[in-house]
This record gives structure tokens, sequence and C-alpha cells, in this order.
């Protein structure tokens, strides 16, 4: 944690960086490739150049080669909480789209990917790992912080909060919020383009975007696919009626006098 802390303090931001924050499992890797596909103007080959964590590298993995090995206008993706993000983001007054998604079903999906994503411990039985995430004893730690911290740092910074759930329900809204964020415009055509190939079915079968570079020793797809389920509610599927009502009471209680408004509450 301490190297984190140096590296992160000198990391360099630049003011045309564009940050994409998320906590894990929350669309990070969706959000990306619509930012990208922005960025590259639909152009489906470019977008094909590279796997997603080279072209929108993850800062705390990718430091320092993102200074020198990614050309501006950068496109970078994070999971840390706000305490560790660098200064120089908040003093370049760097774009922020932050991306939440109901903690249930982070939780279902960060369980399958423990188990697949092998540099993480083994998580154990669905309980144990579900009382770990309620009690931020996960790799990039609280969920609850995570999304209330970064939502409350609108205001000193540009920052978008979009949510998963508003994705899945209507892309193209959400395209559009994103591009007015960034004070772009895109025809009709290509936004539909972008919402095409932005599908669950499209970037499944897309291997610059669905992991399967990643070798097998680090990434096992065969224990369960990165490109999951891709579906809101899946939680449902997974938690019993006592999980439930504990989760929640635990909910209410972590998120109590939290003002912002949350997509699935
Ligand atoms: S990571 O490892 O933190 O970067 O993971 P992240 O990309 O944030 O989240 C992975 C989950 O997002 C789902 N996903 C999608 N859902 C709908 N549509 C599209 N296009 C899409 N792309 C990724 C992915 O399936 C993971 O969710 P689960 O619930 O496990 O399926």
């Amino acid at each position: 944690l301490l190297i984190s802390f140096l590296w992160f303090s000198i990391f360099q931001a630049w003011p045309d960086d564009l940050l994409i924050s998320t906590y894990p499992k929350s669309g990070t890797t969706w959000v990306a490739e619509i930012m990208e596909m922005i960025y590259q103007d639909g152009n489906l080959e470019k977008c094909q150049r590279a796997p997603t964590y080279e072209r929108v590298p993850i800062l705390e993995l990718k430091w320092p080669g993102l200074s020198t090995e990614t050309p501006a206008p950068r496109l970078i993706r994070t999971h840390l909480q706000l305490a560790l993000l660098p200064q120089s983001f908040l003093d370049q007054k760097v774009k922020v789209i932050y991306v939440a998604r109901n903690a249930k079903d982070v939780a279902v999906s960060y369980y399958n990917f423990y188990k697949m994503a092998k540099g993480h411990p083994e998580p154990g039985t669905w309980d144990n790992f579900l009382e770990k995430f309620m009690d931020g004893q996960v790799s990039f730690g609280s969920w609850y912080q995570h999304v209330q911290k970064w939502g409350e740092l609108d205001g000193p910074i540009n920052l978008l909060y979009l949510f998963y759930e508003d994705l899945k329900e209507n892309r193209k809204r959400e395209i559009r919020k994103i591009l007015e964020f960034l004070g772009r415009s895109l025809s009709e055509e290509m936004v539909d383009h972008i919402v095409q190939h932005t599908s669950f079915k499209e970037m499944k079968k897309n291997p610059m975007a669905n992991y399967t570079t990643i070798p097998i020793e680090i990434m096992d797809q065969n224990i369960s696919p990165f490109m999951r389920k891709g579906i809101v509610g899946d939680w449902k599927s997974v938690f019993t009626v006592a999980q439930n009502e504990h989760f929640d009471a635990h909910y209410a209680k972590k998120m109590a006098g939290c003002k912002l408004k949350f997509r699935w509450q």
C-alpha cells in the first residue's frame, strides 16, 4: 500500500485525459468499449487493434507505461477508492465517468470473477464471500465507500455518474449523455453503430473485449467466462431469502445519510 501511495502521488494526469472509474464488475469493460468507439469515430478496425486493457489501460496496473505508451487524449480506467486517486487528476480537472451497479449483482459477478481470475485468493463458499464483500474485505475494498465517495466528488470535478442498469435499459440514451458530457456530437447512424457494437452478444464474441487474450493460467474462462451473463438482477437466482434480508439490513446501515440517489433503490 505504501508503494502504491508513493507512485500514485506522483502520477501526472493530463487535462485532456478521460478517467473511467468503477468498483470492479460494474461495467468497466462495457463503458471502456463505448468510449473507445466514440474516440475512434466508430472505426471498428481501430477498436480491434488491441485488447481493452491496452486500449484503455488500468491506472493502477499500467503505470508508468501509461505516460510514455499512451498518446493523448488518453482513456484511463481505475478501480481505486477515491482516497487513493492521484491528486493530479483533481488539479487538472480531468473529466470522470463513474459507473455504478447494484451491489447484489456486483457481489455475484465478483464471486465468479474471484473463481476464474487466478490472482485472487480462493473465494470459499458464496456465503463466506458475501460476508467478505459486505465487510469490504475484497480487492479494492468497500463497495459502499466506493460508490458514495466518488459520487460526492461531483462539484469539485466534472463527473458523470452512470448506472449499469440504465445502460441495460437504454444504451442509446446513455451514449447521448456521454456525448453531451464530452461536448461531442455524432450522427444518428454512428450512435446506432456504437449501440450495436457494444451489445453483450457482440462484446462476448469480440476477442479484443472478452479477455480471451489473457492466458488461461491467469483467467480460466472455463470456470466462468469474463462475459458471464451481462444481466440485471442475476442476484435473485443466487441470494437465499436469509442472505437477502441480512444484506438489506446491512445495506441500510452502510448507506444511511447518503444523499445520492441510486438507480436500484
Ligand atoms: S472488471 O473485471 O472489474 O473490469 O469487470 P467489469 O467490466 O467492470 O464488469 C464485468 C461485468 O460486466 C458485464 N458486461 C456487460 N453487461 C452487459 N452488456 C455488455 N456489453 C457487457 N460487457 C460486460 C460482464 O458480463 C460482467 O457481469 P456479469 O454479471 O458477471 O455477467
